[in-house]
């Protein structure tokens, strides 16, 4: 049987680096980041208006092949945005995932919704189109005002499944069964920058994904996100929202209605696009790291988590699924101790006190994954 010490000893090899601490996740600024930056300084643009917000967007359509991108400060003001542009308002109930990252359950509360959970797939760590389509067809009914929850009355306004580290979940099945029922489709892309399903970019299967480029993140400019979308008008919409819902006017202070302050910065969008130019060596990088983890823990019989072969990952955050949750507990254990970082899956949505009481479907696999699964360390080397 592999001890956890020889896993420890493996991560310490794979990134040369015999000791110290190996962080789970750290940026790499070996590009254009200071050159772009300190010319945004000089520039004086530093806030929402800037040339490389402009620059940013446009690379942002190029790499995910979206007709539109929209800057904003962060993955979770992204979110929030699509979903109120969706139509989510007070009172109505979206469709997520348990395993997730808690900002995908508080945007949706932010806009006034209320999450239901359904269960995840046991190989992608993502929403399961069979729990989805299960869960519509036992306890919604298609009527006039929409798709209803007959347990709650209330209207199902929105899906948003989310690429768990990065590994593209079934989407387009997902997407099949949102249409059937007339539910839009927000995809929580802000790990799976650079992640495909059936050759097409995460986050642009549905009415709008959203994109995180937090300081953890594969490509990250401290913090920021963006909304992808190939409809012009929620293209306007988000621009115009997340711009204090200004109407144009060179002297003119008029807002239309209650807008936000979403806008990504200048400052963050230029550190962005230097990081964006790295995007594909990234990529790269991080498809060898996981090549040397899958030789390393097959031979190990150890079960890592890994892409489908009808998608590709950008590899984010490796993962590990442990036979029994003592198992994991002994690794986390022991891999902290010796200062390689690793960290637990997230505990379930459901159980976390504010999301208790929210409708939870069948969540046969994202328990067994919650008892199990640990991220080992994944930097670009
Ligand atoms: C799944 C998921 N959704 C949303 C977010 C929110 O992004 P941000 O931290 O940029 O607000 C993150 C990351 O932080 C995330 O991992």
């Amino acid at each position: 049987m592999t001890t956890n010490m020889e896993i420890v000893s493996f991560i310490r090899r794979a990134f040369l680096q015999p000791d110290g601490l190996i962080p789970l996740h750290a940026p790499k600024f070996s590009g254009n980041e200071r050159k772009y930056v300190l010319d945004a300084i000089d520039s004086t643009f530093v806030s929402s208006v800037g040339a490389y917000v402009t620059r940013f967007e446009a690379m942002m359509v190029e790499i995910t092949g979206g007709g539109y991108a929209i800057a904003t400060v962060n993955g979770t003001a992204a979110l929030h945005l699509a979903l109120m542009i969706a139509g989510v308002s007070e009172g109505d109930e979206v469709i997520t995932q348990p395993l997730t990252f808690v900002a995908t359950a508080n945007a949706v509360r932010m806009a006034g919704g209320t999450p239901i959970f359904i269960d995840v797939d046991k190989d992608t760590l993502g929403m399961s189109p069979a729990s989805l389509e299960d869960f519509l067809s036992t306890c919604c009914a298609n009527t006039a005002e929409g798709c209803i929850n007959k347990t709650t009355g209330k209207r199902v306004a929105a899906c948003v499944p989310m690429h768990t580290f990065g590994f593209p979940l079934r989407i387009d099945q997902i997407s099949g069964i949102c249409q059937q029922y007339g539910i839009a489709l927000i995809e929580d892309a802000a790990e799976s920058l650079g992640s495909f399903y059936k050759g097409q970019h995460t986050g642009t299967f549905g009415l709008m994904g959203a994109f995180s480029f937090n300081g953890n993140k594969t490509v990250t400019c401290g913090g920021g996100g963006a909304i992808i979308t190939s409809d012009d008008q929620i293209a306007r919409k988000a621009r115009h929202l997340s711009t204090t819902a200004k109407i144009p006017h060179v002297w003119e202070y008029d807002h239309d209605e209650i807008g936000y302050n979403y806008r990504m910065p200048n400052l963050n969008a230029a550190m962005a696009c230097a990081q964006l130019e790295q995007l594909p060596a990234f990529l790269e990088n991080k498809r060898k790291l996981a090549n040397l983890y899958r030789d390393f823990f097959s031979k190990k019989n150890i079960s890592y988590v890994d892409e489908l072969p009808e998608a590709k990952a950008n590899y984010w955050l490796n993962a590990l699924m442990f036979d029994d949750q003592s198992q994991k507990e002994s690794f986390l254990a022991d891999s902290n101790a010796n200062g390689v970082m690793t960290r637990p899956i997230w505990k379930l949505m459901n159980k976390l006190g504010m999301y208790k009481d929210c409708q939870a479907y069948n969540l046969v696999n994202a328990e067994w994954l919650e008892q199990r699964v640990v991220n080992i360390p994944s930097s670009v080397r």
